[in-house]
């Protein structure tokens, strides 16, 4: 028996094909093969389109099945992992009325910031464990009141995943984790926010029905299965962001557990059994996959938007078309530090860990005569690595403070000065596994469909490739007290 995975990620779709009797991954393609756009048609604003994630995901899909190692016929379950906080928005027919607003668009955050006062800061981050901030219920506010004849045409809205298991099944829920990621969640009451509802003035029929995590979503439309070679009436039966995800594929499950990834945006992860929040709202509190009114598992969430697309920046416009390979490669030729060059990697709409300042990405302290590309390569990753820490610090204050951080062997920590800064900037150890977004929501289909027990029986048997312990920690302190020099001249 086999089980899909879709990832939809903001550069592009991975799925994973994964054999549920020996776990083992058999296929995984990705679609398109070069980072996919975002739209950009004022500053500070990212939309998609969701039919493009649509036309992308059964693109991917049929790229797995062109591998020839497996009968699509014998898929029998389908996992979808996705971008959080975004928002869709569909008429009575399921049409889309608009593109996404994705996560990292920053027009809604004085919506946010007005909900904060209005519900009260202390009320909220109880409730809501966050500042409505910058996520989906603001965005939605923020289409009530700038785009009145969409709002009144919005029959449900959902986050990216839903939409995408609204196209396979014809059906839409949602999850009590993905209402908690667009600040719809009162966590003291266990249901929709009376607060967040009254203040923006939302109905709450906008909201589809909502189901366990792993539960079926809904079973695949025969028009679709034919038009993917699947079977008919297989079930979509787990759904969640991509960070819970990554942490379910981890095995990051259970208090004190962390988890990191390193894509387009930077993500710490960690897991609480109580009900905490960061009083100022720089890292975010969502319930996990495994949340339940009885068994409180909080995602606390650290996450740094300009993380693998600053690096794609600096590649795309420095480095000639480099292959990533290459620019790691170069990198690692420069000394740790990049002889003074800094940067700072915001550029990718507001950042939470600055209350949802935007300071943009900045690049510090050139010196025309001794600083070239490679520079520019390995101060870029130490940014980012620099980032992290400063985003951990805050999550230590809120007694957060991990032994050890698994993450996947993808994305930014492909390269190894990018995890040698990580590591030691942070001075925690990173193990690092085989491990990816569609692969977890391959196997989180398992536990959907009762073929495993739980996450632990899903994920337990893997061993990290590799254990990085920092060594160079000293000296990275350093490094580390000089960019910070830099970042607070923008704070
Ligand atoms: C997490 C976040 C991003 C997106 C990226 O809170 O906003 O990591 O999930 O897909």
């Amino acid at each position: 028996m086999l089980l899909l995975g879709i990832d939809l990620g903001t550069s592009s779709i991975k799925v994973a094909v994964v054999d549920a009797t020996t776990q083992r991954t058999l296929v995984t393609a990705q679609y398109p093969e070069t980072e996919a756009t975002i739209l950009t048609r004022q500053p500070g604003w990212a939309e998609q389109s969701p039919e493009t994630w649509w036309e992308y995901v059964q693109q991917a899909i049929r790229k797995a099945h062109g591998s020839g190692g497996y009968d699509p016929g014998d898929i029998a379950a389908i996992g979808i992992a996705y971008q959080m906080h975004g928002l869709v928005a569909v008429d009575k027919d399921r049409r889309v009325l608009r593109d996404s607003i994705i996560w990292c668009d920053s027009r809604a955050v004085p919506y946010g910031d007005g909900a904060f006062a209005a519900i009260g800061e202390q009320r909220s981050l109880s409730h809501l464990l966050n500042s409505p901030g910058n996520f989906t219920a603001a965005k939605l506010a923020w289409v009530k009141d700038q785009e009145p004849r969409i709002y009144e045409k919005i029959d449900r809205i959902m986050l990216p995943g839903d939409y995408i298991a609204l196209r396979l099944t014809g059906e839409v829920t949602t999850s009590i984790p993905a209402l908690s990621e667009g600040i719809f969640w009162d966590f003291q009451e266990d249901g929709l926010s009376e607060d967040v509802f009254n203040y923006f003035g939302f109905d709450k029929s906008l909201i589809p029905a909502i189901q366990p995590v792993f539960s079926a979503h809904g079973e695949l439309q025969a028009e679709v299965a034919q038009a993917l070679s699947l079977k008919k009436g297989i079930p979509v039966t787990y759904k969640a962001g991509d960070q819970p995800n990554n942490a379910l594929s981890l095995n990051v499950l259970e208090p004190g557990e962390v988890a990191a990834t390193a894509g387009t945006s930077g993500v710490i992860y960690g897991v609480s059994d109580r009900l905490v929040y960061d009083p100022a709202s720089r890292v975010n509190s969502f319930a996990h996959v495994n949340y339940t009114e009885k068994e409180k598992r909080v995602g606390v969430l650290l996450c740094i938007n300009g993380t693998g697309i600053l690096n794609r920046w600096i590649r795309d416009h420095t480095g000639g078309g480099a292959d990533y390979a290459s620019l790691n490669r170069e990198a690692a030729l420069i000394r740790p530090g990049s002889e003074g060059l800094v940067v700072l990697p915001f550029g990718n709409g507001a950042e939470r860990i600055f209350n949802n300042r935007i300071i943009g990405a900045q690049i510090q302290h050139i010196d025309l005569n001794q600083h070239g590309a490679a520079h520019l390569y390995r101060a870029g990753q130490e940014g980012i690595a620099f980032a992290f820490r400063y985003g951990l610090d805050i999550m230590r204050e809120g007694g957060m403070n991990p032994s050890v951080i698994r993450a996947g062997r993808a994305n930014m920590f492909l390269s190894s000065v990018f995890t040698e800064a990580f590591v030691n900037a942070t001075q925690t150890p990173v193990e690092l596994y085989d491990s990816d977004g569609s692969v977890g929501a391959a196997l989180g289909a398992g536990i959907g469909a009762g073929i495993f027990r739980s996450g632990k029986e899903a994920f337990a048997g893997r061993l990290p490739l590799e254990r990085v312990d920092p060594v160079r920690a000293g000296e990275y302190e350093g490094l580390y007290q000089r960019w910070k020099e830099v970042l607070n001249k923008y704070l």
